[in-house]
């Protein structure tokens, strides 16, 4: 999409607070204990300042429209795998145009750039997304209550 970019989020950006919201409202109840204020808070530390972690926001203009993450750790059963690409997440109003697959090839290449030769990912319900993206069924599992797929994709050295 033409008039869709995607940038670095910095902890510093007006955009913390909103990208955060999103992610609370999708995914803050797997999390208990979790409350808006601190999810802000860790997605603000999470924004790192380049590799692992990161985060990037896709921009329709100054407006941020979908979000996707590198972490090192995203699933407390299996902190041996590591890095994650996490909080891939798009507003409903812009989806199916190709903006998930955008931010999800930039964390790709922010995983590439550092060195990193595979990562991770879980998801209960997008796996043929992530399919279509190069990524690899890796292990089947029921996490949280939910049945799931970790996904795995290799990287060009
Ligand atoms: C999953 C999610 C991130 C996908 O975002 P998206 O921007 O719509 O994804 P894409 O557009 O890259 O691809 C989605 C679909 O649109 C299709 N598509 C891609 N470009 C397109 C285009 N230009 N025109 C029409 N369709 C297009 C893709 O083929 C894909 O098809 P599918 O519906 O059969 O899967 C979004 O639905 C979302 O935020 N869901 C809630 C959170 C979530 O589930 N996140 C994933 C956690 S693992």
């Amino acid at each position: 999409m033409r008039d869709i970019t995607i940038v670095r989020l910095n902890a510093d950006s007006d955009h913390v607070a909103t990208v955060a919201s999103w992610t609370y409202a999708e995914w803050g109840h797997l999390h208990p204990g979790s409350t808006p204020e601190s999810y802000r808070e860790a997605f603000r530390r999470e924004c790192g300042d380049g590799g692992v972690p990161s985060v990037f926001v896709a921009m329709q203009g100054d407006r941020p429209v979908g979000t996707a993450a590198l972490m090192a750790e995203d699933m407390d059963s299996r902190h041996e795998l590591t890095p994650w690409l996490v909080s891939v997440f798009v507003l409903p109003e812009w989806r199916g145009r190709g903006i998930a697959a955008r931010l999800i090839r930039r964390v790709e290449e922010e995983a590439a750039a550092c060195g990193v030769g595979q990562f991770y990912l879980f998801t209960p319900d997008q796996q043929g997304l992530y399919r279509r993206l190069g990524w690899c069924d890796h292990e089947a599992l029921s996490y949280r209550g939910e049945n799931v797929t970790i996904m795995l994709r290799r990287l060009e050295a």
